[in-house]
């Protein structure tokens, strides 16, 4: 279905209620017990998400934009004008901002899975910046996905900051890098922040923040099945956990029953073992070279690189290959 609301043209390509129940029976079903980070991010997961990127403990975000500040030039020459930017996870449109300030693209596509968040920021923006075609695409966009069309525009830039690629594992991310390869067409290029391999009390600290932010948003996703789903999770008996898994080299987010306990999710039971955990998150973190190692994998050729003096983050510019 697509609509032209305002200034901004939706396409609502968003997957059925189904997906969400049918995902968490299946995760919590597993020995394992897991749910897909994709669902922290309904209208509250994503404004805790936000203010998660305000935190003092949490650097990529400050990090990525000082960067992106400092190479939007160079960016931008390198990708030219006229191209659709399409962004991957949209979010609040934040990061893209520094971009639209140089880029000089026919339009702006913004994909993102939580609609009303997405609305609202495309909505913002459209209104900020008149002369820029914006296109709202609520959508899962790990799954398969055809971009719409914008007749005689340049070849499409893609935008995927946050190192959200982080949360795939990495053969889901070679895999998405594959999809996002075939979306950008011909003549298509990606801009991608990723996350450094650091200290490890660094990244314990990001996911660790004092204020409890992240602590929140973890325990969103078991308050979201309570809401959505007719769930009964008792939120003050999970606690929220995040540590980093060396071998793995990852960061890891849990929710970790603190005593012997049953739930129950849209009319299904689930047992929880004293000390049992769900594995909510993964936060993949790679070397320059072990990420375009896998970027080169997938197609896309590295042409230029940024980092920060600390070397906390990087921003990739891939063309097709
Ligand atoms: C969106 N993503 C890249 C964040 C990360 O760092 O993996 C999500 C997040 N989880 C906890 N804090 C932030």
């Amino acid at each position: 279905m697509s609509a032209r609301r305002a200034a901004v043209e939706v396409h609502d390509l968003a997957p059925e209620q189904e997906d969400f129940r049918d995902a968490v029976w299946a995760g919590l079903g597993r020995p394992q017990k897991t749910l897909p980070c994709k669902f922290f991010y309904d209208a509250h997961g994503s404004a805790l998400f936000d203010a998660i990127c305000e935190l003092p403990e949490y650097y990529p975000t400050r990090t990525e934009l000082s960067i992106l500040r400092d190479c939007a030039d160079e960016l931008a020459a390198l990708a030219g004008p006229g191209r659709v930017l399409v962004e991957y996870g949209s979010g609040s449109s934040t990061k893209v901002r520094l971009l639209l300030d140089t880029l000089s693209p026919a339009a702006y596509m913004a994909l993102d899975i939580s609609r009303e968040h997405l609305l609202a920021a495309t909505a913002a923006l459209a209104q900020e910046r008149p002369a820029l075609r914006v296109l709202a695409v609520c959508a899962d966009y790990t799954g398969t996905l055809r971009l719409p069309e914008i007749p005689g525009s340049a070849a499409r830039l893609g935008f995927f900051p946050g190192s959200t690629i982080g949360n795939f594992t990495p053969l889901e991310a070679a895999r998405f890098l594959g999809a996002m390869h075939r979306q950008l067409g011909p003549g298509g290029a990606l801009v991608i922040g990723v996350d450094l391999k650091k200290d490890p009390a660094i990244l314990e600290a990001a996911y660790n923040d004092a204020a409890g932010v992240t602590a929140a948003f973890n325990l969103n996703l078991l308050e979201r099945i309570n809401r959505e789903l007719d769930g009964d999770f008792d939120l003050a008996a999970f606690a929220h956990r995040a540590v980093y898994n060396p071998q793995a080299g990852r960061v890891e987010m849990h929710l970790e029953s603190t005593a012997a306990r049953h739930a129950t999710v849209a009319g299904r039971r689930f047992a929880f073992a004293a000390g049992e955990r769900i594995h909510t998150e993964n936060s993949y973190k790679y070397t320059v070279a072990q990420f375009q190692q896998l970027a080169t994998q997938t197609g896309f050729h590295p042409r230029r690189v940024w980092t920060d003096p600390a070397g906390l983050f990087s921003v990739h510019y891939l063309t097709r290959a």
